[in-house]
This record gives C-alpha cells, sequence and structure tokens, in this order.
C-alpha cells in the first residue's frame, strides 16, 4: 500500500480504481482531457494546519507561515492561503500581480527575488509589506524610488551552510551560492542604509529546497542571530530561516518528513540563540512552499504508445518535461500509479516519457508497476510543486488544465491553453 502514501491524504482505493476525494479519476480525466492536473484541497488543510499546530506548541512569541508562492501560485491557491491566514512569498511583480488577484492583502504579501528589477521593486512598494533585498544594488533601487510607502526592509544574508537537497541545483545557502549576502556585504547594506536613513528589521536566509535533515539549520541559525544581534534589531524584529522542507517522491523516502520535528528544531535554536544573546524573541517566519501543496498535486497523464527496447520498456505518455521538468532538470526521481488496476501485481519495470523532442524528457526510469497498455492513465503523485510553475511551452505544448478537488466537488480552476493562448504574443 505505500506507494499511495505519496498521494494526497484524501486518496483511496475503491472498485480497484484509484479516487482522490471521492473522485473518480478516469471521469475527470474525460471531462477534462489529459495532463491534467489535481489539486486536493484537504491535503494542504492538513499540511498548513501542521505548521500552524507545531508553531503554537514550540515558539511562545508571535510566529507566521508564509506560503513560498514559486511552489506553484494561481488565483485559487492564493485565495486558499487567505482561508489559513497565511503570508505570500512573491518572487517579482508577476506573482505579485497574482497574489493580489487572489484577494491577498498588502500586510501578508512579502516579496523575494535575487536581482529584483525596478518594476518588480516599484510593484513591491506599492503593493507589499516586505521586501527581502538580496543585494546592495537593489538597495541603491529602492531608496531612488519617489514613494517607500509602508514596506518593511529585511535583509536575505548567505549563511554558508547548505542544507542536504541531493541535487546543487537546489541549495541556495552554501558559500558560492548567488543568493542572499556575504557578511561583508550585509555589512556594506548596512552602512548604505544608515547613510540614506533605511531602516532595516528582519533577517532571512534560505539554504534550500526539499531537504529532511535539520541539523544544518542550526548553524545558519547562529550566522543568522550573529548579524540581527550587530545590527542591534530590538522591539517588533523578524527573523526567517526560509522554507525548504522536503516531501516524499517515491515510496524509497516514506515516511514523509515531519513538520513538528522541523517547527521543534528551529523554534528550539532560535530560543536559546535568543538568550545567548540578549535578543527578544522575533516573530518568526517559516516559509515553507512544496510542503503545503506538492503532496496534494496529482499528475493524470494518458499512455499512448509502448515501446520494448532491450533493457527497457517505455510507457510514452502525453505530459512530459514541459509540465514537469524535475526530472529532467535534477533527475527528480517520481512514482507512479496506474488508475485503474492500481495494486496490480508488478510485473514489468517501465520507463514514462512524454512526446517532446528531448530524449530527457522523461519523468520515470525503470519503475515497478503492473503491465501498462494503449490507453490507459497514470497518476503521479507529489506533482504540486515547482511542475506547472516551472512549466514551458516548448514544442507548442498546452500547459494542462487544473481542477480544485473536495469532497463533492470538482471545480476547474486553469483551463487547458488553447492553440490561440499559443499565439496571442505573436505580433
Ligand atoms: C526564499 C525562498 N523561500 C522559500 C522557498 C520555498 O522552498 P520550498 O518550496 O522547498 O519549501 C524558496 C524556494 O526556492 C525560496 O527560494
Amino acid at each position: 500500500m505505500s506507494r499511495l502514501q505519496l498521494f494526497p491524504t484524501s486518496a483511496t482505493i475503491q472498485e480497484n480504481q484509484l479516487t482522490i476525494a471521492g473522485h473518480d479519476l478516469s471521469a475527470l480525466a474525460k471531462k477534462y482531457g489529459t495532463p491534467l492536473y489535481l489539486y486536493d484541497r484537504a491535503t494542504m488543510d492538513f499540511a498548513a494546519h501542521d505548521y500552524q499546530a507545531a508553531l503554537k506548541k514550540y515558539y511562545p512569541a508571535r510566529a507566521s507561515i508564509t506560503y513560498a508562492g514559486k511552489a506553484f501560485l494561481c488565483k485559487a491557491i492564493a485565495q486558499w492561503t487567505q482561508s489559513h491566514g497565511l503570508w505570500v512569498d512573491c518572487t517579482g511583480e508577476g506573482e505579485i500581480a497574482i497574489a493580489k488577484a487572489g484577494g491577498v492583502p498588502r500586510e501578508r504579501i512579502l516579496v523575494h527575488g535575487v536581482n529584483k528589477s525596478t518594476a518588480d521593486l516599484n510593484s513591491a512598494l506599492e503593493n507589499a509589506s516586505v521586501i527581502v533585498v538580496d543585494n546592495l544594488a537593489e538597495l541603491e533601487r529602492i531608496s531612488q524610488a519617489e514613494s517607500r510607502g509602508a514596506v518593511s526592509l529585511w535583509l536575505r544574508i548567505l549563511p554558508g551552510v547548505a542544507v542536504d537537497t541531493h541535487h546543487a541545483h537546489t541549495q541556495t545557502g552554501q558559500h558560492d551560492s548567488k543568493f542572499g549576502m556575504t557578511r561583508e556585504e550585509t555589512r556594506e547594506a548596512l552602512a548604505f542604509c544608515k547613510a540614506r536613513g533605511l531602516s532595516i528589521s528582519g533577517i532571512h536566509f534560505h539554504q534550500g529546497s526539499n531537504f529532511r535533515d535539520p541539523a544544518p539549520l542550526k548553524q545558519a541559525i547562529e550566522v543568522g542571530l550573529d548579524m540581527a544581534n550587530e545590527i542591534g534589531l530590538a522591539g517588533e524584529w523578524h527573523f526567517s530561516p526560509g522554507g525548504g522542507w522536503g516531501v516524499a517522491y517515491h515510496e524509497d523516502e516514506l515516511p514523509q518528513p515531519d513538520t513538528n520535528e522541523y517547527a521543534r528544531v528551529i523554534a528550539k535554536h532560535v530560543i536559546s540563540g535568543c538568550k545567548t544573546r540578549g535578543l527578544p524573541l522575533p516573530h518568526l517566519h517559516l516559509e515553507p512552499g512544496r510542503s503545503l501543496v506538492a503532496r496534494a498535486g496529482v499528475a493524470i497523464y494518458k499512455v499512448g504508445a509502448i515501446k520494448q527496447r532491450k533493457n527497457k520498456t517505455w510507457a510514452l505518455t502525453d505530459g512530459g518535461m514541459t509540465d514537469n521538468p524535475r526530472h529532467a532538470m535534477y533527475g527528480a526521481k517520481y512514482s507512479a500509479l496506474a488508475v485503474s488496476n492500481p495494486m496490480g501485481e508488478k510485473t514489468a519495470r517501465v520507463s514514462i516519457a512524454g512526446p517532446y523532442c528531448e530524449s530527457g524528457d522523461v519523468i520515470i526510469e525503470d519503475l515497478p508497476m503492473p503491465k501498462l497498455k494503449q490507453d490507459d492513465l497514470i497518476a503521479i503523485p507529489a506533482s504540486g510543486a515547482y511542475h506547472l510553475s516551472m512549466s514551458s511551452n516548448y514544442n507548442g505544448a498546452r500547459k494542462p488544465a487544473v481542477v480544485w478537488l473536495e469532497e463533492g466537488s470538482a471545480r476547474l480552476i486553469i483551463r487547458r491553453e488553447t492553440l490561440e493562448d499559443l499565439l496571442r504574443r505573436d505580433l
């Protein structure tokens, strides 16, 4: 049964069919077409409650959860964040526009980005409550803005410690990373702020994405608190050790990483680090993306052809690297269930590849599966984060439809792209 545990919490097998929130996936595929993305609200609610309960349990001062919009942002997801009172991390003016359209109020919009343009910064100054400054050039642009509104400035520091994410492309905290400021750069930024009358009210770092060992957080928290101490942050100040807590993509990675333990480790080190330095406890912000939405998302693909090779069986599907580039980008390992007869005997080792003109257009390699045939539907779990937000129109692919599932209702939240959409920007 364990492969089923990668799927949304509401996934069950009824009459030999995989279902989510009680919905018949074959009927949804028929109605909306494939490839199709499904989001299960109950799984997202469960994840948000988990984080909020853990913070309540371990952290005695103010604490907030910020949803990292880069994982996947659309109006419906933005609306969902507000049902839990979450802040939303927006990278640049594009995500700010989506968050606003989804009803996220200014006081819950926080803006990230490693090289924010003047347009990004102007949008942030107009619509957000926090800009997390990545570098001195951004500070210069901010200082030149006509009006700085009600925006608070936090500094993104480079702690010089990464977490184990299994791939260099998903690490951000190491010494040679492009993200954030070194200690010397942070000092320069502070001198600039002093000279221009800009005040800093928070410290942020983010060490990487999809890790399950919280140990390296301790060292980075120390670096962050040292910097807060040096700046002299006091009163209501903010501390954000980023996001990045992992999820299970494959049965080899089960059980799911424990959010409670992640929050406990952070809270413990922030509390003890503040005590040692005589700092007041900050408003603590955790910034998860993947661990709030990845498990809620399921991609449904249809098998179009089977090809037998010397040591390989290919199941060629109608979705692939244009809706999920993660295997192509960093070898992410996935699992799958057939929608019909999901627990059938695994007699084959199947590699699942998309229809695009790249040999790297592969989603899964050599997964034990029941024998698949043309027109079978397969469901890929943990598809809710960094799939559609990184999707492309390669080969003229049209981005899939997205359906929001609750018990008793299935609602189209993003329609499938059309040929007209593909040509919309051509002049
Ligand atoms: C600044 C920042 N915060 C939060 C996140 C969220 O990471 P995850 O979705 O792995 O939780 C990211 C991801 O890259 C990030 O860059």
